[in-house]
């Protein structure tokens, strides 16, 4: 089937690209072969000033937010993935903003009307201008009839049928790389465009958001580190969302660090382990946690908005993860080298003891230095690394973890540069071990895995389609290739095409 729509606007993305140099970079030109080479030069003279400004990954960033919502998710989610492109280039494009110029309140207003199905006077008594904008929705400042405070997420007009139509020209490119490019073939394009797509298509539907601030409100709840808004329930639907105005200062004024009272220990401490408890002890948890999400008090109270990305790991991903932290923290990587084995995470042909050699080289440097000074993401990310090049296929949900584990980390420093990770997860990870390994818990599981292993043989004959993963392999720069040739490729497809 013919996609002339898809393929101008995939022309004009590889033009973008382009002229930030994101589309044949220069860093790139020694793997070239050299009628590509003189293209990228040529294109580079055409291109101008900003595409010599800033490394490869900034530059793509700055790309990617031209080019819309479903550019931007592509964006966030190649910068989860560190161990195809590399941490330096993930770093800088995880960097990429997200902030737009605003539309005006008045077609907010309406929006919510029509979403809601009530004139605005009927639930707000105030409904001012926008807070912050982003490309899929921006948030309003108003009050209810009640008095309270609220925040109103509205999504920005017509970005369905937007978002609808660069999904195609993501799903045309993911094609043309698959049936163009063989090398790409095992980074599963098409399965990564798709992964793209349904992420922003969830993003879209406000109601989601509103169950995921409800969920992790009551898990939050349960531990005290975090709070997350009240969910005014009467405020919300697909294009709408309406919470409790978040209590305090953000933290990305940096005034807030300066708030009287303000405890800034106990602050990254709440910090780091209201993340890890979410994840560790209840599975579920905040994916978004930057400082322009977050919401500090005097003395250490901190409120989460923005419930767009959550993250889930089931039992089995707890478990890895917790023991993979007990190992580190106990210094007993051999312990981890098991952990590996045992949860089947590594093939069983391969050697033991040279995956322990591999594991050294993460543990080493932890022993060797003071913990405060031991990045904890850094050490998974290395580990993940390793395990690589054991054929561990990672699961994107532990990815998802890492990265935003980084982005905890990063924040609890610039609350508390003296923050030492390593003691302030102790308690959590402990805690964990202590309930979840002892006896009672253990003959429980057991019998679980027992069950497990039943459905999971039943559903394998019913159903002996492999299932799809979003594969991590070791190889970083042909993962960056293939995002450049695909997009190199569909210009060509589209010039073919044209000439025709
Ligand atoms: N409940 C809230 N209370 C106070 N401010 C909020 C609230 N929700 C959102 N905001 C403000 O609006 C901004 C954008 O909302 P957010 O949900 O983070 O959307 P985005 O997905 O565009 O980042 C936030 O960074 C914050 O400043
Ligand atoms: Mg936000």
């Amino acid at each position: 089937m013919a996609r002339p729509a898809a393929y101008g606007r995939l022309f004009a993305a590889a033009w973008t690209l382009a002229r930030h140099d994101a589309l044949l970079p220069a860093e790139l030109e020694a793997l070239y072969p050299p009628p590509v080479r003189d293209l990228g030069r040529a294109l580079r003279l055409l291109a101008g000033k900003q595409a010599k400004i800033g490394r490869p990954g900034e530059r793509l960033a700055r790309a990617l937010v031209q080019l819309g919502p479903v550019a931007i998710k592509l964006g966030q989610l190649m910068s989860t993935r560190a161990d195809i492109f590399g941490a330096a280039f993930a770093e800088d494009l995880s960097r990429l903003k997200d902030r737009l110029p605003p539309f005006p309140a008045d077609i907010a207003r309406a929006q919510v009307e029509a979403a809601l199905g009530a004139p605005i006077e009927t639930r707000f008594s105030e409904f001012g201008e926008a807070v912050a904008a982003a490309s899929l929705a921006q948030a309003h400042d108003a009050r209810l009839l009640d008095g309270r405070r609220v925040a109103v997420k509205v999504l920005r007009p017509h970005i369905g049928v937007r978002v609808a139509q660069d999904s195609a020209a993501l799903a045309q490119a993911a094609r043309l790389v698959d049936r163009y490019v063989p090398a790409a073939r095992r980074l599963e394009p098409r399965a990564f465009a798709q992964t793209v797509i349904r992420a922003t298509e969830l993003e879209l539907d406000l109601r989601l958001e509103a169950a995921g601030c409800d969920e992790l409100g009551e898990v939050m709840a349960r531990d005290g580190y975090m709070a997350a808004p009240t969910v005014v329930w009467e405020g919300v639907g697909k294009q709408v969302l309406t919470l409790e105005w978040a209590a305090g200062a953000p933290l990305s004024d940096p005034a807030a660090l300066t708030l009287p009272g303000l405890d800034r220990p106990q602050l990254a401490i709440n910090l780091l382990r209201a993340f890890l408890s979410q994840a560790l002890d209840h599975g579920v948890f905040h994916a978004d946690l930057h400082e322009g999400n977050l919401f500090v008090e005097a003395p250490a109270k901190i409120t989460a908005v923005d419930y767009g990305i959550v993250g889930r790991l089931g039992p089995d991903e707890r478990r890895y993860l917790a023991e993979i932290l007990w190992g580190f923290l106990d210094r007993d990587y051999l312990r981890v080298a098991e952990v590996h084995f045992r949860a089947g995470y590594v093939p069983a042909h391969h050697d033991r003891s040279a995956f322990a050699q591999a594991l050294r080289a993460v543990g080493e440097p932890v022993f060797g230095r003071s913990a405060s000074q031991v990045s904890m993401s850094r050490v998974l990310i290395q580990l993940f690394e390793i395990t690589a090049l054991f054929d561990m296929r990672l699961r994107p949900e532990l990815v998802l973890l890492q990265k935003t584990m980084m982005t905890v980390e990063g924040v609890a420093r610039r609350i508390d540069p003296d923050h030492d990770i390593w003691a302030a997860a102790d308690p959590v990870v402990r805690r964990w071990i202590a309930r979840e390994l002892a006896p009672p818990a253990q003959a429980k599981r057991v019998v679980q895995e027992s069950l497990d292993i039943l459905h999971g043989l039943k559903r394998r004959l019913q159903d002996p389609e492999p299932s799809v993963a979003l594969v991590a392999t070791p190889e970083r720069d042909s993962g960056w290739l293939w995002f450049f040739l695909g997009a190199l490729t569909a210009g060509g497809a589209f010039l073919l095409g044209a000439l025709a």
